[in-house]
């Protein structure tokens, strides 16, 4: 077959280099995207007359066309056509013959790559986004739920204060909060349109990039055309952002294995989510939550390969940028995979309050609590905190808990302790004394929630707009394409 870029060869590709060459085999994600590009292109090329309007109506019927074999999956792929860009624009010649050569005036391959992967970005972290905003959702109704149900709070995973569950749920909450808030922020930056950077150099003919730009409802244009086609911070980026995204979602992860194991018994996850042993018979593997924790290497392995990819490229344009996109299309994927799974894996765990309440028996959770009752007594809290540490060394050697000595035995280590003292050891009270912004009593954690929720439902409005533009959208949906700009 003839290549686009035959003209000066003499020689056919070998078929090894074919192979390797190619991009078609997982660039063919880009597809709608590369024809939404294509048509805004063509409408632009048409309103500065540099096609007319007929051949651009020929051109964009049969993208149009090209779009609805695309989406039933009915379209045939060619590997000696090596990308998605070459598939789509060879296969409208045969469709349309002659004219489909005009489409890439004044265009390269490398602004219109640059330009699918931005429209693919916008999509994908919009899309994110949504699935995001409905597991915080999700969370902020079970921590409302769990708001007054007792728990440890560790640290070193050592017992450590009084928390509530629903404490605990608010903050994996927080933590996917701030997720969002993070690709709404790399979205705005993704927004740009790069096309009219041609190969590296711009082109000399009457183009109009605002018009292109508008049409694809991207807010600014690039400023240099070697950086429009060089550039791929959005992927970068993105993965960055789906990075320390993962980073939380193995920690929620984590801690449900930790929970479901005999050891906690805090919870206890459905059976949807688990799988047995083909072995031991008693077993129920939290396996969902496992792959939750694992898939988060295949998210940062991505992001290493891409910063490795680009480190000390030379401008502009370099093959090797070609290698970007698989390791960007399957973390996307990831992520979203592990997003889409949590909300209906927290909602169908059963909670074990009474376990965490057990828990909450041993450790001498409320020595802190303790020390702050000397240091309400005017104790500077370094000593009280020896004191403290005193009466939990007797009660480790006596084998006995705080809430079981006598008054007299306190007093023995220092005269602050006085008849006032029992209600201290009250996990619920000290619970609700710690009512502060962001503290564990119910209260505060329900107030935190409010804000939580605020927050997210502002994030989701601002996803609502500025994700794909309304041509993009009905390509995808196989509606009719909103007209070309006046
Ligand atoms: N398939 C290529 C890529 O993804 C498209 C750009 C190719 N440009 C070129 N001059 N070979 O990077």
């Amino acid at each position: 077959m003839d290549k686009a870029w035959g003209g000066r060869f003499t020689e056919g590709t070998a078929a090894i280099v074919e192979a390797m060459n190619a991009s078609v085999g997982f660039d063919q994600i880009l597809a709608l995207e590369d024809i939404a590009g294509s048509i805004a292109h063509s409408r632009m090329l048409a309103a500065v007359s540099l096609m007319t309007a007929d051949e651009q109506r020929q051109i964009e019927d049969g993208l149009v066309a090209m779009a609805a074999e695309i989406r039933a999956g009915t379209f045939t792929w060619s590997v000696q056509r090596e990308d998605v860009h070459m598939n789509v624009e060879g296969a409208l010649a045969d469709r349309i013959g002659r004219v489909a050569g005009k489409l890439h005036t004044a265009r390269s391959r490398n602004d219109q790559v640059a330009l699918d992967l931005r429209l693919w970005l916008r999509r994908e972290l919009t899309a994110l986004g949504h699935d995001l905003s409905r597991a915080v959702v999700q969370l902020t109704t079970l921590a409302d739920a769990h708001a007054e149900v007792p728990m440890p709070g560790y640290t070193h995973l050592q017992r450590a204060q009084p928390i509530t569950f629903g404490h605990h749920l608010s903050a994996w909450a927080v933590m996917l909060s701030r997720d969002i808030d993070r690709l709404v922020d790399a979205r705005r930056r993704v927004a740009v349109s790069p096309l009219g950077s041609g190969a590296l150099a711009g082109t000399p003919l009457p183009i109009d990039r605002q018009r292109v730009a508008r049409e694809l409802e991207l807010p600014n244009l690039t400023l240099n055309s070697l950086d429009g086609v060089a550039d791929r911070d959005g992927a970068l980026e993105t993965l960055a952002v789906l990075s320390i995204l993962m980073v939380h979602v193995s920690r929620i992860a984590e801690e449900l294995v930790l929970w479901t194991s005999q050891e906690f018994g805090f919870i206890e996850l459905s059976d949807a989510f688990c799988t047995g042993s083909s072995l031991m018979p008693q077993k129920k593997n939290p396996d969902i939550p496992e792959l939750l924790r694992g898939k988060a290497g295949r998210v940062f392995g991505a992001l290493q390969a891409l910063l490795t990819l680009m480190k000390g490229l030379p401008l502009a344009y370099n093959k090797d940028m070609q290698e970007d996109k698989e390791p960007l299309f399957d973390a996307m994927a990831t992520a979203r995979q592990c997003v889409a799974i949590l909300p209906d894996l927290l909602a169908a765990m059963k909670v074990r309050p009474e376990r965490m309440r057990a828990a909450l028996e041993d450790g001498f959770l409320l020595a802190t609590d303790l020390a702050d009752y000397l240091v309400d007594k005017g104790v500077p809290f370094r000593e009280a905190h020896h004191i403290v540490g005193a009466v939990v060394g007797h009660c480790v050697l006596t084998r006995t808990r705080l809430e079981a000595l006598s008054l007299d035995e306190y007093r023995r280590l220092s005269d602050h302790f006085d008849s006032d003292l029992t209600p201290v050891l009250d996990a619920r009270r000290s619970l609700e004394r710690r009512s502060l912004t962001g503290g564990p009593a119910p209260a505060a954690v329900r107030q935190s929630l409010v804000e939580i929720r605020e927050r997210a439902a502002e994030l989701v409005t601002i996803l609502g707009s500025g994700g794909p533009s309304a041509l993009e959208r009905a390509l995808a949906r196989g509606e009719p394409l909103p007209p070309p700009l006046p």
